[in-house]
C-alpha cells in the first residue's frame, strides 16, 4: 500500500478591492445576478458572473422549486446557459456572490459538489482552466485557479 496525497492551492484576497479591476466588475456582475435569485424556500441568494473569450459576460441566479432537488444553483443556471448559447465560446472567468436573507454572509461561499462536477466538464472540454472567485455578501474573497483544485481526482470522461 502506498499513500498519495492531494494538494490544492486557493488565494485569498481580504476583500473585493483588493482583486483586480476586472474581478470587481465580474463580481458586481455576480452581485446584480443575486439579486434575481428566486430562493423563497432557503432564502439563500446566489449570482453567478462568467466572463467568455467573446468578451460576452453571462450571469445566472439559483433557482428554487416547491419540489426542492428540481432546483438549480446559480454556478449551473450560468454555465449550462453559456454552453446553450455560446458553445465554441470558452469560459475564462467565474464569479460568484452568495448572500442569506437570514444573517450576514461574510464568508467565501465555494460552488457545491455538484456544481463543480458541472464546471469541470466544461473545464475539460474547453482545456482551458477556468479562473474561480467566490465570496459572501461581503469579506474575504477566495480565487481559485482552476475547478480541478476544488474538484481534485475528478470523475470523467476517461472513466467511462
Ligand atoms: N446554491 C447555489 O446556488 N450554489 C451553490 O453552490 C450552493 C447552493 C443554492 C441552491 C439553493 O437554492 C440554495 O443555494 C441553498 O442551498
Amino acid at each position: 500500500m502506498k499513500e498519495v496525497k492531494i494538494e490544492s492551492t486557493l488565494f485569498v484576497f481580504e476583500s473585493l478591492k483588493e482583486t483586480p479591476e476586472a474581478i470587481q466588475k465580474l463580481m458586481h456582475k455576480a452581485i446584480e445576478a443575486r439579486d434575481n435569485a428566486y430562493a423563497p424556500y432557503s432564502r439563500f441568494h446566489v449570482g453567478t458572473a462568467l466572463l467568455l473569450d467573446n468578451g460576452e459576460i453571462i450571469s445566472g441566479s439559483n433557482q428554487e422549486n416547491a419540489s426542492y432537488p428540481s432546483g438549480l444553483c446559480a454556478e449551473r443556471t450560468a454555465i449550462f446557459y453559456a454552453g446553450a448559447k455560446y458553445p465554441k465560446a470558452k469560459v475564462l472567468k467565474m464569479a460568484i456572490s452568495a448572500a442569506s436573507q437570514n444573517q450576514k454572509t461574510d464568508k467565501p461561499i465555494p460552488p457545491c459538489g455538484a456544481c463543480r462536477q458541472s464546471i469541470a466538464e466544461y473545464e475539460i472540454k474547453q482545456e482551458k482552466p477556468i479562473e474561480i472567485y467566490f465570496m459572501g455578501e461581503t469579506g474575504s474573497v477566495m480565487k481559485s485557479s482552476s475547478l480541478a483544485n476544488l474538484l481534485p481526482f475528478s470523475f470523467d470522461a476517461s472513466n467511462l
